[in-house]
């Protein structure tokens, strides 16, 4: 038997395709990088062919078709209580989109429990990226077994088939999907692939599978795959889908814990820009910016106001998810787990005397997290689901009139978005 496991150390690249090979090729082991050998992978000696099924397909007794309320068409900031969301089921069957657009999908997932012994899913249509708010576990692939745990992404391209099992006794997932591939954002690294000296993420720091043995089992092994807008088909294979002895190339789901963004900090105010850590699609002309804000010292200029000020986006929606409620300009408003989303035209700000309490906090950290994600040129819709835990008084929010928790002490920081 041949072994061939390739784990490269660079992101994957776009113009995906995947293969299998029936067949064991003639080399014993496989070194060094092939990161740059072509923006594919291979499966390597895949026992039967995976176009085997053994049953006709099927309507899959779920689907992911987001559904849109009449409210959905007024424009208005919203703003998700996705914590306040039931917890259940397991990660694809507890996934609920809450916002969508005709190339980016945002939905929460709150399984309790694995998927189904020898069940599989396969996204045929968006790449995911997961973000773990809660819980840990392991993604089960072709590529090998991939362990996630709380404040890490987990980036799976399209086409992937796997699973998700638990190993705490619930999750929560922030899930994003984009009908392109997403990756580290190409201006942070050389033609080489080497991340740059000022890159504030650097691609030796994601965690790749492990491959364990092959599994040349017969038997029903079910796959549901997801497609036109969220419609689920069942196929049922005849054999294990992880039936292969290795895999080759630069295509493969990766982990990338949010702590390994290394925030940069300036004397003054750092913009959106320094916390991108993923971009998809031909950005800025398509696709979105991945930001992750992590703890960073406020810009400390004797005139620096670490506050936002007011702003709107032109020809971007801005979705942002609070892991945690340590934010000043919008503290007493948002809690752990909030979701906003600002649609492009609709200004958004810190409210009431936030910019003047921020004075105090120049050249102090916060424990800030949270995860943003700008469309661009995508209007994005809130949906059925996401509707349903809004907080119907977000788009008051900034309302003198509104009464507000006051910041405490140091706790202030500056959501830059
Ligand atoms: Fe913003």
């Amino acid at each position: 038997m041949v072994m061939i496991v390739k784990k490269g150390t660079v992101p994957p690249t776009p113009h995906t395709e995947f293969y299998a090979i029936p067949k064991v090729l003639a080399r014993e082991e496989i070194h060094g990088s092939y990161g740059f050998s072509g923006a594919w992978s291979r499966k390597v000696h895949v026992r039967f062919y995976p176009t085997e099924q053994v049953k006709p397909p099927r309507k899959g007794d779920f689907d992911l078709v987001p559904a849109f309320p009449p409210e959905a068409d007024v424009l208005q900031p919203y703003h998700i209580f996705t914590g306040r969301m039931p917890s259940g089921d397991d990660a694809i069957r507890s996934r609920r989109p809450i916002v969508h657009g005709t190339r980016t999908t945002l939905s929460i997932a709150k399984p309790t429990e694995s998927m189904p012994k020898d069940t599989f899913f396969r996204n045929g249509e968006r790449h995911e990226v997961y973000f773990v708010q809660d819980g840990g576990g392991v993604v089960r692939s072709e590529y090998g077994d991939l362990p996630f745990r709380k404040d890490v992404y987990v980036a799976i391209p399209k086409g992937t088939t796997y699973r998700v099992d638990l190993t705490s006794p619930k999750a929560w997932f922030l899930v994003v999907e984009s009908i392109y591939p997403i990756n580290f954002a190409p201006h942070y690294f050389n033609k080489e692939g080497q991340a740059t000296l000022m890159s504030p993420v650097v691609e030796t720091e994601i965690e790749t599978p492990e491959l364990p043995k092959f599994k040349d089992e017969r038997g029903e092994f079910p796959v549901d795959v997801k497609h036109g807008g969220g419609k689920i088909t069942r196929i049922i294979l005849g054999h294990h889908p992880f039936d292969l002895a290795g895999w080759e190339g630069a295509l493969y789901p990766f982990v990338f814990d949010i702590k390994r963004h290394h925030g940069i900090a300036r004397e003054i105010h750092t913009a959106p820009p320094m916390h991108q850590t993923f971009q998809s699609g031909n950005v800025p002309h398509s696709g979105f910016s991945l930001c992750s804000f992590v703890p960073v010292m406020a810009g400390w200029h004797p005139l620096e106001v670490p506050a936002p000020y007011a702003h709107f986006n032109v020809d971007s929606d801005e979705l942002m998810f609070f892991c945690n409620p340590f934010y000043g300009a919008r503290q007493g408003v948002v809690e752990e787990g909030s979701f906003t989303f600002h649609p492009g035209s609709t200004p958004h700000s810190p409210q009431g005397k936030a910019a003047e309490r921020s004075l105090a906090a120049r050249g102090k950290v916060q424990g800030r997290l949270a995860v943003m994600l700008d469309t661009y040129f995508e209007s994005m819709r809130i949906t059925t689901q996401g509707y349903a835990f809004r907080d119907p008084e977000y788009v008051l929010s900034w309302s003198e009139n509104e009464p507000h928790a006051e910041a405490k002490g140091e706790g202030w920081e500056s959501p830059s978005a």
